[in-house]
């Protein structure tokens, strides 16, 4: 049991209802044994039964900025919250956003959203979720607001380094595998922003318009997979409209598709300031409304719900349903017996930042074999960049960690070489922004002492990039433009030392057009939590061989992204109207022939591969039937490596509009030099229908689909043909 305190009273009533059987994080439908006729079921109607209206009431709308009620009397203890996804955020006063200001709040800092979607590896999503439910429990949080899961639609996003990635199957598999992590803990994962959250502007206004193949198909099945296979006990809802209704009260949404086609027996708790309506909440909407204004008391869902159902504007049953809701999540977390407290800051916590931090970071170019850095030879390394020495846990608006310690990048070169190598630092930028996100002008001196040190030096390692003042909650982004002046300062010091590598710290799309033709070793690395530096340097220097992999495309020119070419960014009259429907990140590339800077997929390592062997056991396929495919992929150089496999198919003659390939299945291994793996990788005929919008249903059709094996989305080197019955 957590540490509430709690009378004796309500510590014996506890006893009688909740302390039995219930144990793991149970799925939440009716196929599971814990649904309406079990135990837990029987024991929310008799916590129900003793209940006044009012104690119901009371659940259903904050008591706290990140907390809400319990009944007292019956030993139901209040329901606390804490955000997610960097890490589990410093505790802040219990009404208000100010700091507590606590010694006790430190939490691990992890990769941001991308970076863990640039490792493509799942078995990292479930040590990020545990490691951070750990935390949680730790901290006596019953629901972490993490994953975030939405489609980055634009490069421009604001959340992009919160969210993960522009595909789906990719976004799913990975907060799959978040959730059960973070669940294996007495702590809901609460998946977020459902449903639609694609861009900051005007988010609390804009109403999304989308096709129903797009929300089916783009949209929707990361969050599908989140329930249904991660098992996640709550969802928020998102700040926007779809078609013309607010996500916390939208009855397609919540009850048609999450509650009734998904099963959904979890609570839906709304995003901070979310919830717009007292009726229409009251009877379609969600469990719990967070973070509206004014005193707790006159929000929609407080004396107002009351005073709606006392006038049968919203019925005692709506009322019921939330109440049971929020009851079968508490006695899965607040209210369940525990073995464990939890624990933070474990340096098996730092270890698991450490490695998805190592497996994120994406190498675009090391054409001079300058990387790994041959420390034998390389006796003087200049540093440059406000990138080097920059902490990312914190800053700009939305939630951060206040971590125990963050190895900066410079920090982690010092760790690493500092014994045998010269290494000196030289800010190069400032990266001082005023309200509108415009840089401050640097003082061109910092570029000046930036090439005296990369002329004096055997090695120039530049730092540019964002941070989370630049990238943050609640803004968009204007432009691609790298930030602060920095492409000047890569041309100088470019140009002053020939042996300058470029590391791009970031964690959305950036215009790198000119560095990528102009400089011969470029890395990219993210916010990259608390060992972001210390995993750096090992792949600086080769301990670690890269292995990341973009999870979105980077465009040539903002024009050239779906939402941009469409003009349907940030939309009109508070009015998105997703025109480019399925055409989501690579599916519109690809399908419009439009090359991208760096497409989906891409990133290099210091050892090569060769595909080969591409084979699927059979030729022709029922539906219902499992493909089985194998390739084989050898390691081709002299360092062992991490590939990811990328499975994509594409369906030659459709009756409606196909993407030119969509990503089905992936796999990273581990391929020692010279070695040759045999990957397995199977996918189910069902995974290759589309949503058809005349049946309203997923339709498979007969014909000839391609299997397509590759290190990339552009970068295909195995084929075969299948054909379905
Ligand atoms: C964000 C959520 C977050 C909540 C509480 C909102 O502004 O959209 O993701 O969980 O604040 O901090």
């Amino acid at each position: 049991m957590k540490t509430k305190i709690i009378t004796t009273f309500s510590l014996a009533i506890l006893t009688v209802f909740c302390f039995t059987s219930v144990k793991g994080n149970e799925p939440l439908t009716k196929k599971n044994p814990l649904s309406k006729e079990t135990k837990m079921e029987k024991k929310i109607d008799s916590l129900l039964h003793l209940m006044t209206l009012e104690e119901k009431i009371a659940m259903l709308h904050a008591s706290g900025t990140f907390t809400s009620a319990g009944v007292k009397r019956l030993g139901i203890p209040d329901f606390t919250s804490a955000d997610g996804p960097l890490g589990v955020r410093e505790e802040i006063v219990r009404n208000g956003w100010a700091p507590a200001n606590w010694t006790t709040d430190s939490a691990t800092f992890f990769p941001n959203g991308s970076a863990l979607a640039a490792t493509w590896n799942p078995k990292l999503a479930f040590r990020y979720g545990e490691a951070m439910g750990e935390e949680a429990h730790a901290r006596k949080k019953d629901m972490l607001l993490a994953p975030a899961i939405n489609i980055t639609r634009t490069p421009l996003g604001g959340r992009t380094f919160e969210y993960m990635s522009e595909d789906p199957f990719l976004n799913g598999r990975l907060a799959v595998e978040a959730i059960k992590g973070i669940q294996t803990q007495p702590v809901a994962a609460c998946v977020k922003h459902f449903a639609l959250n694609n861009q900051e502007t005007e988010r609390g206004l804009v109403n999304v318009e989308v096709s129903e193949r797009a929300l089916r198909e783009i949209y929707l099945p990361a969050f599908k997979a989140a329930i249904q296979e991660g098992h996640a006990l709550t969802v928020m809802a998102a700040y926007n409209k779809f078609r013309g209704v607010y996500c916390a009260e939208n009855d397609y949404l919540l009850n048609k598709i999450l509650r009734g086609e998904w099963d959904f027996q979890g609570l839906v708790v709304s995003d901070w300031g979310g919830v717009h309506s007292t009726i229409g909440t009251g009877n379609t909407g969600l469990e719990i409304e967070m973070g509206s204004s004014g005193s707790y008391d006159k929000w929609y869902m407080a004396t107002p719900l009351l005073d709606a159902v006392k006038a049968g504007k919203v019925s005692m049953a709506a009322i019921d349903a939330k109440v049971v809701r929020i009851l079968r999540v508490m006695l899965q977390t607040s209210m369940k017996e525990s073995a464990t407290a939890g624990e933070l800051n474990t340096p098996k916590h730092y270890k698991t930042a450490y490695d998805i931090a190592s497996e994120s970071i994406v190498l675009l170019k090391n054409d001079k074999q300058l990387l790994p850095l041959n420390s034998a030879k390389i006796k003087s390394i200049a540093v440059i960049g406000d990138n080097a020495t920059r902490l990312f846990a914190s800053g700009g608006f939305g939630a951060g960690v206040k971590t125990k310690y963050e190895i900066t990048a410079l920090k982690g070169l010092e760790n690493k070489l500092g014994k045998s190598t010269s290494i000196q630092f030289a800010q190069g930028y400032s990266a001082k922004i005023n309200r509108e996100k415009k840089a401050i002008v640097s003082d061109p001196k910092l570029i000046t002492d930036a090439v005296e040190l990369a002329k004096k030096s055997d090695v120039a390692i530049v730092f540019i990039g964002s941070n989370r003042n630049y990238e943050e909650e609640s803004i968009d982004r204007s432009t691609l433009e790298l930030p602060f002046n920095e492409q000047a300062l890569v041309n100088a010091v470019s140009a002053a030392n020939p042996n300058t590598i470029v590391v791009v710290v970031a964690a959305a799309p950036y215009d790198l057009n000119e560095i990528k033709k102009n400089n011969h070793t470029i890395v990219w690395s993210w916010f990259n939590g608390s060992e972001g530096g210390n995993a750096l340097a090992d792949v600086l220097t080769g301990k670690t061989n890269p292995s990341g992999k973009f999870p979105f495309t980077f465009p040539v020119k903002l024009e050239d992204s779906p939402a941009h070419a469409l003009k349907t960014f940030p939309g009109e009259n508070h009015i998105a109207d997703y025109k480019e429907g399925i055409l989501v990140g690579y599916r519109w590339f690809d399908t419009k022939k439009i090359e991208p800077l760096y497409c989906f997929g891409y990133g290099l390592s210091y050892t090569t591969y060769a595909y080969s062997a591409l084979t699927t056991n059979k030729g022709v396929y029922n539906k219902g039937d499992k493909i089985f495919v194998t390739v084989k992929v050898k390691n081709t150089g002299k360092m062992t490596g991490k590939e990811t496999v990328q499975l994509y198919v594409s369906h030659l003659k459709s009756a409606v509009l196909q993407p030119e390939k969509e990503l089905r299945n992936f796999q990273k291994i581990s391929i020692d030099a010279q070695k040759e793996s045999l990957i397995k990788m199977e996918l189910n005929v069902n995974d290759l229908a589309y949503f058809d919008e005349t049946s309203n249903q997923w339709v498979v059709e007969p014909g000839t689909y391609k299997i397509m094996v590759g290190t990339s989305s552009k970068d295909i080197s195995q084929t075969a043909e299948i054909t379905i019955k």
